[in-house]
């Protein structure tokens, strides 16, 4: 049986609650991608081409700090890895965490919440991003779902 770990960032709380989910029902183990600088509500305003996180989603090279790195990487097989879609895509801080961790010979899954954005770019942008890694599918949430589709979607 392989061994899950699910990260996840989450600016208001949305892509938290359905991480912890996730992981219940995967009997995963859970980790919190947080910046070193919280985001506020005035940097979360969108869409504004006047804050902090439309600068940093502009700039395709900018990381934003994280506070932690995972612990044991090398004990997971599977990574399910969550964020919120920011403008489009995946929020940069996903890049910092994935630069920092090394996924290499992990199957990564990702799930996204949103307003209304579908996941499709993200998962493009990060396989094109980080051709090494085995990113396998990817998922968007927003109301309920069965346990099922989520045992249904990662096999493991
Ligand atoms: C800076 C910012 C950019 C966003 N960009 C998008 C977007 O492009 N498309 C969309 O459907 N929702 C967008 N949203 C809405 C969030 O994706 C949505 O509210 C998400 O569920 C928030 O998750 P969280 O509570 O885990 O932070 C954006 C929200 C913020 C704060």
């Amino acid at each position: 049986m392989n061994k899950i770990i699910v990260c996840y960032f989450s600016a208001t709380g949305a892509t938290k609650r359905l991480a912890r989910k996730i992981a219940g029902i995967l009997h995963a183990d859970t980790f919190e991608i947080e910046p070193v600088v919280k985001y506020t509500k005035d940097d979360l305003k969108w869409p504004s081409k006047n804050n902090r996180t439309y600068m940093e989603m502009k700039n395709k090279r900018f990381r934003p700090l994280i506070l932690n790195k995972l612990e044991n990487p090398d004990d997971y097989d599977i990574i399910v890895m969550g964020f919120p879609i920011w403008y489009y895509t995946a929020p940069t801080i996903i890049n910092s965490f994935i630069e920092e961790n090394n996924l290499n010979g992990k199957k990564v899954y990702i799930f996204a919440t949103s307003g209304a954005t579908s996941v499709g770019r993200s998962f493009k942008d990060l396989k094109k991003m980080y051709p090494n890694i085995s990113f396998i599918s990817g998922r968007r949430f927003n109301g309920s779902f069965y346990n099922k589709e989520i045992l249904d979607w990662i096999k493991h």
